[in-house]
């Protein structure tokens, strides 16, 4: 999905409050407009001795609201117009101060006065020095916007303004604006969906330095996530290792071998809508786990397996009882006669929709980042994909999930 699309036409209002955090929220505000983003800043009156007002206004492209000059633009913007049609509203930083004006109402500048009358979720990026953090007023301010059904991130452990270290510092651009992307999609078409996703190549262990393992990256289960959890599904990854980490907003269960992401996805899945199973599960483990590592003076030997289970015929299973999710994704990995195999493990395991990919194109399958996929449904139509980013490939997988979960609802199933 290119980031563009993702805050197409979604209105911003960023207030900037007086912390030295000021100017890591330039960078920010860079990647809100880039993602399409209609952002529109206010700051308050301290807030400007950090950063100037012409730097927001240069990226956002609109005048920058601020104490200075407030009144002559109010009648061109309009603090009130401005919170109602604000999709979100984001505080960064959220200084002590502000902070304790917002927890008790106050509308002294046009943040908090904009705060009053916006309509959308509230998101804010405390940053301030430790004491002032921890100190009781400010811990019960926060505890007062969170049950109000304000975001609070962060604030991270770090360095501080003072020079010293300590918990206080504004969480990274990059966490505040993955927190915005995961409050937009709060009330998307999964909203209140329970979604289990498992992705990357399991490991089986045979001595306590050695695997045997697979070549699958973990990108496609990873992008399927972020994907669910952008369309508002409460979404729940069992990863086996990888160099990736999880979206905002989604439970990682990290596991390393089959047996774990069994157990995980056993415990999981009574109470989730719809699974997708897009971990490459190692359909073998060796039979012993020795204590020690392996000397190579031991000579050469071949590794014992036993079979592991398979997670997806152990759903499918289950199909007759209440507690099996209401749709089922598979993903067939395969070198040769990809449609023929993929149809007949769509029938075997039981499920709602199959994708299947060549993983001997150089271009598609393991550890790249785009994939040429063919999706199969229950009634064996097949509709291939064109080469696309593992990004888009989730898109799209995601749409037919929807769809399918909509014909369902309609069939009261
Ligand atoms: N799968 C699973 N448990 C296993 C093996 C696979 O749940 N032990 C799931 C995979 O996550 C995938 C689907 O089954 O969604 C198909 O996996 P694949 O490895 O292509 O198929 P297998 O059934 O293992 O068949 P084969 O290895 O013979 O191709």
């Amino acid at each position: 999905m290119t980031e563009i699309r993702l805050f197409k036409n979604i209105n911003v209002v960023l207030g900037v409050s007086g912390g030295i955090a000021a100017y890591k929220v330039v960078d920010l505000t860079s990647r809100l407009v880039k993602a399409g983003a209609i952002v529109d800043v206010i700051m308050t009156e301290a807030a400007t001795k950090f950063v100037g007002p012409i730097t927001f206004q240069a990226l956002t492209h609109r005048p920058v609201v601020t104490e200075m000059f407030s009144l002559l633009q109010e009648t061109e913007i309009g603090h009130v117009s401005l919170g109602k049609q604000a999709d979100i509203m984001i505080v960064a930083p959220a200084t002590a101060n502000t902070l304790a004006k917002l927890a008790h109402g106050l509308s002294d500048n046009m943040l908090t006065t904009t705060a009053l009358a916006c309509r959308g979720p509230i998101l804010l990026a405390p940053a301030m020095e430790t004491g002032m953090w921890k100190n009781p007023a400010t811990q019960a301010n926060i505890a007062l916007l969170q049950e109000r059904g304000m975001h609070i991130i962060g604030p991270e452990e770090g360095r501080l303004a003072s020079g010293a270290d300590g918990l206080g510092r504004m969480a990274e651009s990059d966490e505040i604006f993955e927190a915005c992307r995961w409050l937009l999609g709060r009330n998307g078409t999964l909203a209140g969906c329970q979604v289990v996703v498992t992705a990357g190549g399991t490991r089986e262990p045979f001595d306590p330095v050695r695997f045997i393992g697979n070549r699958s990256s973990g990108k496609m289960g990873f992008a399927l996530a972020t994907v669910a959890r952008d369309r508002g599904g409460d979404v729940t990854l069992i990863h086996a290792p990888t160099a990736l980490s999880p979206a905002y907003g989604v439970q990682s269960i990290p596991v390393e071998t089959a047996l774990r992401m069994h157990d995980a996805v056993m415990d999981k899945i009574s109470t989730s809508d719809v699974l997708l199973m897009a971990a490459a599960v190692a359909d073998y483990r060796p039979a012993l786990l020795a204590e020690q590592k392996i000397k190579k003076n031991e000579g050469s030997r071949f590794v014992e397996l036993v079979r592991n289970p398979d997670i997806l015929q152990e759903v499918a299973n289950r199909r007759e009882t209440d507690n099996r999710p209401r749709l089922v994704v598979g993903f067939a990995a395969e070198t040769e006669d990809l449609l023929e195999n993929a149809r007949k493990k769509l029938a075997r395991k039981r499920l709602d929709l199959m994708v299947a990919n060549d993983v001997s194109a150089t271009d598609s399958g393991f550890a790249v980042d785009t994939n040429k996929v063919t999706l199969l449904d229950t009634k064996g139509e097949a509709t291939p994909l064109p080469l696309l980013s593992k990004n888009e490939v989730a898109e799209r997988i995601i749409d037919v999930v929807v769809a399918i979960l909509k014909k369902k609802d309609k069939m009261g199933k």
